[in-house]
């Protein structure tokens, strides 16, 4: 698996003329070489693949990296990477700019000397856009059980208890059958905080007569879920199901239409003309989705500035909202793979306004 990978990339590296990359970005690594220590380097040129690691991992990364060779790294990485380059003869090396910081660039800098240095954007993730069956068999596993942590998490919603303990469950629950952590900090916004896109679980105490908002993914097996479902805690109000309503339109609308070919700000558009169509267009002011995978937001992005075309294998979030300050907020957000034809959903929660009594 790993070694389809190497050689995806090695693809890339001659079409951008790049005698050797040093891949320095964490999931990037763990996706080529299949090392999933917390620190390592990749050295890759036309014909060799290295990792440099560190004592701690000697053992574990010639057992998950089978086709590279595991090289104890100095103190001072860059010393073992210019030994490494001088010995293969490289003296052009391209680098991961959105994973070097400044002072590491300075260092390769003054200790590659004679090394010209040339930035990429974005190669080793371009590969990871498109997931393949291992990928997608773990990313359905982790929908699947988003979907299962909903279902449980419905069954304790009640007014009397806050945000946090509704993420405390949802947490407890996901932790419990086999995510490794959460995909990113629980989103819990009931009543009026239903209005913030992004208000992370509080001590407010849930009442009836409101939405509550969940937002919430599973990390397993190295990758990420991410689901959005909005319900009613008590009696709604028109202005409850109108909003609802839409948003459903709107979240249906773009998993009908979207399919291969189109840029992302096309889906986009999908989504976001139902809910100007209904005259809240100014209260949708996110994405309407985003590339997830080994990172919980990864290209491509669905948004009006997306020109990334999309195709099979492409899994995206689908999440559409509307949020009113002072009254609340609906977001209905589902996992999707893109197909030859469309696209199909990985998560399956049903999306009907449910009400709780
Ligand atoms: N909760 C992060 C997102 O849905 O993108
Ligand atoms: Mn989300
Ligand atoms: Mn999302």
């Amino acid at each position: 698996m790993e070694h389809a990978r190497l050689s995806r990339l090695r693809t890339l590296m001659r079409e951008r003329k790049l005698e050797a990359l040093f891949v320095t970005g964490a999931h990037n690594r763990r996706y080529i070489s299949g090392f999933t220590g917390s620190s390592g380097y990749l050295l890759i040129t036309d014909e060799k693949a290295y990792l440099l690691t560190d004592f701690r991992y000697t053992s574990q990364a010639p057992e998950q990296a089978k086709h590279f060779e595991v090289v104890e790294h100095k103190p001072k990485v860059t010393e073992t990477l210019k030994d490494l380059l001088k010995a293969c003869g490289i003296e052009q090396l391209g680098f991961e700019q959105q994973h070097v910081t400044y002072a590491s660039y300075v260092a390769y800098a003054a200790d590659l000397q004679g090394v010209r240095l040339v930035p990429t954007d974005s190669l080793v993730e371009e590969l990871r856009m498109i997931k393949d069956e291992s990928e997608l068999a773990v990313m359905r596993e982790a929908a699947e059980l988003a979907d299962r942590t909903y279902a449980h998490v419905l069954t304790t919603l009640k007014p009397g208890i806050t945000e946090s303990d509704v993420a405390l469950t949802i947490e407890f629950f996901m932790r419990q059958h086999g995510a490794a952590s959460v995909s990113f900090e629980t989103i819990v916004a009931s009543g009026e905080r239903s209005a913030l896109p992004h208000g992370k679980a509080s001590d407010r105490v849930l009442q009836a007569g409101e939405f509550v908002k969940l937002d919430f993914g599973a990390y397993y097996k190295g990758y990420c879920s991410d689901i959005t479902r909005t319900v009613m805690l008590g009696k709604p109000t028109a202005k409850h199901r109108e909003i609802y309503d839409i948003v459903l339109e709107a979240q249906l609308n773009a998993l009908a239409h979207m399919k291969p070919g189109m840029t992302g700000k096309e889906a986009d558009a999908l989504a976001r003309d139902v809910i100007k169509k209904h005259g809240y267009g100014e209260r949708f002011g996110h994405s309407t989705g985003h590339g997830l995978g080994m990172e919980v937001h990864e290209g491509p992005r669905l948004s009006s500035q997306s020109e990334t075309v999309l195709a099979p294998g492409m899994t995206v979030t689908v999440e559409p909202g509307i949020y009113l300050p002072g009254f609340g907020g609906v977001r209905i957000e589902d996992d999707v793979v893109v197909t030859n034809e469309g696209v199909q959903r990985l998560t399956q929660s049903t999306k009907d306004f449910i009400i709780i009594d």
